[in-house]
C-alpha cells in the first residue's frame, strides 16, 4: 500500500511519486490550499491539497483529525520562507494527486498531552499514537534486542519459565489463580522466575537468560507496576564479582549503543557506607549533598539532654551542609523543618555560618546552648564549613536520622537545583546484612532466603544474626534500583538453616520448597545471578519520570486497567465451578 514512511522523506526524495499511509494530524484549510500533517510512527509529513484539483480538493476538504488514510503524490522543496527545520522533513512536502480514505474518526477523546490518569488509559491505544510515547515504546524494543543480542553472543540459553506456578519469597504478596481442577487450590503468578533459573543452574544450563514477567501485589510508586519485566540472569560456577562484571559490560554496552553514552567504570559502596552517606541504599550519585556524622561530638550527658534522644537506643547525630545563603531565610528554614517531621525526626537544627574565622560569634544557630568554641571547631573541621553555608542536624535513632536526612538531601538537592539531570551516577551496593527485622521483629531476608552468606573475615565475625553479611548487590543508577541479584546457597543444609532462621516452620518449608530443597542435594553447582528492572532501565533511557510512559498497556497506581474494565467480577457459575464463595 505504501512506498515510503512519512518521517523518511528527506530532499533526495524530490521529484518521487510516492503513496503513504497514515492518519491526520493537523489541517489548515486556507482557501486556496489545505495543509495536512500526515503522521505515522516514522514523524509527520507536510501534505498539499491544490483547489484547482476540484474532486480532490473537495475530497480533502472533509478530512478530519486522526481519520486514517492513503495519499499518492509527488515530493518537492518547500519554499525557502516554508521550511520547517523543527522536524526532519521540514524542507520538503508532498503535492498530493489522490487520496483514499481508509477509516473516518470520533473526536478522540484525551487530550494531547503527556499524562496516564484514568482517561488516557482507557483511551491508550489513542495515546500510543502520540509520537512521544511512541517513541518510548520503539526505544524499549531496541533495548530487548540488543539485550537478546548480547545475551546470545554470550551463549545464554533463552528460557521460559512457568506463569502459573508456585509463590516465591520475593517480599510482595502474590497474585493468584484459582484452579479448576483442584478446587480450593490456588497457582501464584511469578513474583520473580527465582526458584526456576536456579533448578535450571541444578539441571545444568550454565547460562540462562530471559526477559520475564513478573507479577507483584504490592504499593504502587513512579517506578513499579504490578507486571513489570525482568531481564533474568543466572551463571553456574561464577563468584559475585564475575557475574557483577558482566553485567556491568551489558549495562555499558546498553548506554553506549541506545543513547550514544559512555559509562564509566561503576563504583562499589557497601551498604552500610551507603546508608551512613547518603541515607538509603539506594544513593542518586549526582547529589553532591552527602550525610557527615557528628555523634563523636556531642557524648556529653548535656548534649543527649538537649537533644532530646533515648540513650538506649541506637541514636545518630548528623548534618548536612549546604551552601546558598540567600536561600535560606527563616521562612525556608520552617518548611525544611516541617519536611523532616514526615519522617518522624523531632526537630531540624541549625547553624548558618556567616564569618567563620569569628568562631561562636561568626554563627546563628538553634544549638547556641550547646555550642561552645571548641565544639564548633570540632563541628567546622569534620564539615569544611564556609562563609555563607548552612548546616542542617538531626538527632535521633539511626533509623529515624538516616530516613530524614536522606530525605532531605533529596528535597535540597532538588530545590538548589544540585542534580544535573545530563549526568550518569552507576553504582553497586553490595554487602547488605541478610537478615532484617520487619514491623513485626521477626527476622526476614533483605534480599530473599536463597541469597548466601559472604566469607567474613575472622574479626569481623558476629554471633549477632543480623550482623551476617550477604554475597549480594544491587546496581543503582540515578537514584533508582536497576537489579538485584546475589550468590546463591547450593548447600540444601545452609538452605534449611536460612529457613528456620526466618522462622518458616519445617512442615512450611516441606510444603512450600520440599521440591527445592529435595533439587538441592542432586549435586547442585554454585552458582550466582541476577534481575534487572527492565521498565526502569527504559525509564532511565528515555528520560521518563513515570514507569508507565515506557510500558505499552500500564496499571493505574491502584492497579486497575480502565481500558479493559480488569479486575472485573466474575459470574456465580463460574467461581461455583471453581469451588469460591466471595465474603462480602
Ligand atoms: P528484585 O526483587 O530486587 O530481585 O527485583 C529485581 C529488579 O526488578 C525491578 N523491580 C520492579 N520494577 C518495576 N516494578 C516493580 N514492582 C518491581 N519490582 C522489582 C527492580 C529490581 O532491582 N529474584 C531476584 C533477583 C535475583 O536474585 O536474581 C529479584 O527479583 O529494578
Amino acid at each position: 500500500m505504501r512506498s515510503q514512511y512519512c518521517g523518511h522523506l528527506r530532499i533526495i526524495h524530490i521529484k518521487k511519486i510516492v503513496n503513504l499511509c497514515g492518519w491526520v494530524h493537523k489541517i489548515r484549510n486556507l482557501g486556496q490550499f489545505i495543509f495536512v500533517d500526515l503522521r505515522d510512527w516514522t514523524g509527520l509529513v507536510q501534505v498539499i491539497f491544490q483547489s484547482h484539483d476540484n474532486s480532490l480538493f473537495d475530497q480533502a476538504k472533509n478530512l478530519k483529525n486522526e481519520f486514517c488514510i492513503r495519499i499518492r503524490g509527488c515530493v518537492q522543496e518547500r519554499d525557502i520562507i516554508n521550511k520547517n527545520t523543527k522536524i526532519k522533513t521540514g524542507e520538503i512536502e508532498v503535492l498530493a494527486h489522490n487520496l483514499k480514505i481508509f477509516n473516518v474518526s470520533l473526536p478522540i477523546p484525551i487530550s494531547n498531552v503527556n499524562n496516564t490518569n484514568d482517561i488516557h488509559l482507557k483511551y491508550r491505544y489513542l495515546d500510543l499514537r502520540r509520537l512521544d510515547i511512541l517513541k518510548n515504546i520503539q526505544k524499549r524494543s531496541e533495548v530487548t534486542h540488543l539485550i537478546r543480542k548480547i545475551m546470545e553472543k554470550n551463549n545464554f540459553l533463552d528460557i521460559e519459565t512457568p506463569i502459573l506456578t508456585k509463590s516465591t519469597p520475593e517480599g510482595a504478596r502474590d497474585y493468584l489463580v484459582p484452579s479448576r481442577n483442584y478446587p480450593g487450590q490456588f497457582y501464584a503468578l511469578p513474583q520473580s522466575p527465582q526458584l526456576f533459573k536456579q533448578l535450571l543452574m541444578i539441571s545444568g544450563i550454565d547460562k540462562y537468560y530471559q526477559i520475564a514477567k513478573c507479577f507483584r501485589d504490592e504499593d504502587l510508586r513512579s517506578d513499579r507496576q504490578p507486571e513489570f519485566t525482568q531481564i533474568d540472569i543466572e551463571i553456574s560456577f561464577i563468584n559475585s564479582i564475575q557475574i557483577r562484571c558482566f553485567v556491568e559490560k551489558l549495562i555499558k554496552s546498553i548506554w553506549s549503543k541506545i543513547i550514544h553514552v559512555k559509562l564509566n567504570k561503576f563504583p562499589i559502596l557497601s551498604f552500610h557506607e551507603a546508608m551512613a552517606r547518603y541515607g538509603c541504599d539506594k544513593p542518586d550519585l549526582r547529589n553532591p549533598i552527602e550525610i557527615i556524622d557528628i555523634s563523636d561530638i556531642f557524648i556529653d550527658k548535656h548534649h543527649i539532654e538537649f537533644f532530646q534522644i533515648n540513650p538506649n537506643h541506637n541514636n545518630r547525630i548528623a548534618l548536612l551542609c549546604v551552601s546558598e545563603k540567600k536561600f535560606f531565610s527563616r521562612k525556608n528554614i520552617d518548611i525544611y523543618a516541617q519536611y523532616i517531621k514526615k519522617y518522624n525526626a523531632k526537630k531540624l537544627f541549625y547553624i548558618k555560618i556567616n564569618n567563620i574565622k569569628k568562631g561562636c560569634q561568626g554563627i546563628q544557630t538553634s544549638i547556641k546552648k550547646i555550642l561552645d568554641e571548641k565544639t564548633w571547631k570540632k563541628i567546622a573541621s569534620k564539615t569544611y564549613a564556609k562563609n555563607g553555608d548552612i548546616l542542617f542536624i538531626i538527632a535521633d535513632t539511626i533509623e529515624i536520622v538516616n530516613k530524614s536526612l536522606g530525605m532531605l538531601r533529596i528535597k535540597l538537592g532538588n530545590d538548589l537545583n544540585l542534580v544535573k539531570e545530563y549526568e550518569w551516577k552507576p553504582v553497586w551496593i553490595i554487602n547488605f546484612p541478610l537478615f532484617f527485622k520487619n514491623a513485626k521483629g521477626n527476622l526476614t531476608s533483605m534480599h530473599h532466603p536463597f541469597t548466601a552468606i559472604k566469607k567474613i573475615k575472622k574479626k569481623d565475625s558476629s554471633n549477632e544474626i543480623e550482623k551476617n553479611v550477604s554475597d549480594s548487590y544491587d546496581l543503582v543508577i540515578n537514584g533508582y534500583e536497576i537489579g538485584g541479584g546475589s550468590v546463591r546457597i547450593y548447600d540444601y543444609k545452609k538452605q534449611e538453616k536460612i529457613f528456620d532462621l526466618i522462622g518458616i516452620s519445617k512442615n512450611i518449608q516441606l510444603k512450600k520448597f520440599g521440591f527445592f530443597i529435595e533439587a538441592l542435594k542432586y549435586g547442585a553447582p554454585p552458582h550466582a545471578g541476577i534481575a534487572l528492572g527492565l521498565d526502569r532501565i527504559v525509564m532511565l533511557l528515555t528520560g521518563s519520570k513515570n514507569i508507565r510512559d515506557v510500558i505499552a498497556f500500564p496499571k493505574t497506581t491502584s492497579a486497575s486497567c480502565p481500558l479493559t474494565n480488569s479486575p472485573s467480577t466474575i459470574k456465580h457459575d463460574i467461581l461455583k465451578e471453581l469451588g469460591i464463595k466471595i465474603i462480602k
